[in-house]
């Protein structure tokens, strides 16, 4: 249902429920919640891909013929689980990245804008069509898509809920970028990351993650002071010393 490989300090989370396109259901949502929640206080993984198995889909979506026979509450407990799963990868300290290959509809597409980079293969579809099942984006769709794309766009798409392809993916934003294999972008992109200062990473995400929303002022008083304080790092010491002394740097995270 959900498999973890890992590439030294790369872990590949990969979605399998390819009979569903790889849906969502709640047992694979609870698998996935409990999965990123063990590799986000893994100090070892440094960078987490998540993808889904075969080539077909990323996650169509959460699983309509489970919520299907929902009640509000139920209804709640569900929209609160896809919460908990995006915040974890949008919040985790160290970079997450989607590897979009295939349908990234609904849920699929919300979990992909909780990552903090998406590449897309060249078949990929995007879009978040719950409109058209009566229903609205339940996982961060609404607040997402709009902080990646605009609001313009962001509207657009939620009350239309068409999909785009990969092209107009990329021209919007909600993509990086487009290459075929695209798990192989992901993975080398991740490969990188997990070269560089995990204290540095972590810091840069959290602040990152502030820039849409709260006080402006305050942000950039928060930088300043992460800023002066990552100077007490070795880490600080170690990169800058190198690039004086003309080598690569051998980060150690402390
Ligand atoms: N939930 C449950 N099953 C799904 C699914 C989903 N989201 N998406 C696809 N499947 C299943 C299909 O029911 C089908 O199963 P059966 O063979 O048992 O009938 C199988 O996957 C293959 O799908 P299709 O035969 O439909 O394949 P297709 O190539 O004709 O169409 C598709 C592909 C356009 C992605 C189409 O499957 C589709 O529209 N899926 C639904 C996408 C969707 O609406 N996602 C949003 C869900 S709502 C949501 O996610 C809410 C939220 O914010 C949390």
């Amino acid at each position: 249902m959900i498999r973890v490989d890992r590439e030294d300090a790369v872990a590949l989370v990969t979605v399998d429920r390819q009979d569903a396109l790889n849906a969502l259901d709640l047992l694979t949502l609870t698998m996935l919640r409990d999965e990123l929640s063990g590799l986000a206080g893994n100090d070892d993984v440094r960078a987490v891909v998540l993808t889904g198995a075969g080539d077909r889909a990323f996650i169509a979506g959460a699983d309509i013929k489970y919520m299907s026979g929902l009640g509000v509450e139920e209804a709640m407990a569900w929209g609160a689980l896809g919460h908990e799963v995006g915040r974890l990868l949008e919040t985790m300290p160290k970079p997450t990245i989607a590897a979009v290959n295939g349908f990234a509809l609904g849920g699929g597409c919300e979990l992909a804008l909780a990552c903090d980079i998406r590449y897309a293969s060249s078949n990929a579809k995007l879009g978040q069509p719950e409109v058209n099942l009566g229903i609205i984006p339940g996982w961060g769709g609404t607040q997402r898509l709009a902080r990646v794309c605009g609001l313009g766009v962001a509207k657009e798409l939620v009350f239309t809920g068409r999909t785009v392809d990969a092209d107009e993916a990329h021209r919007i934003g909600l993509v990086n970028a487009v290459h075929d294999p695209v798990l192989e972008k992901a993975r080398e992109t991740a490969h990188v990351l997990a070269t560089k200062s995990v204290l540095a990473l972590r810091l840069v995400k959290r602040l990152a993650n502030r820039a849409l929303g709260g006080d402006h002022a305050a942000n950039l008083a928060a930088e300043g002071e992460a800023f002066g304080e990552l100077f007490s790092s070795a880490d600080a010491k170690e990169g800058m010393t190198a690039f004086v002394e003309k080598r690569e740097p051998r980060f150690t995270g402390r």
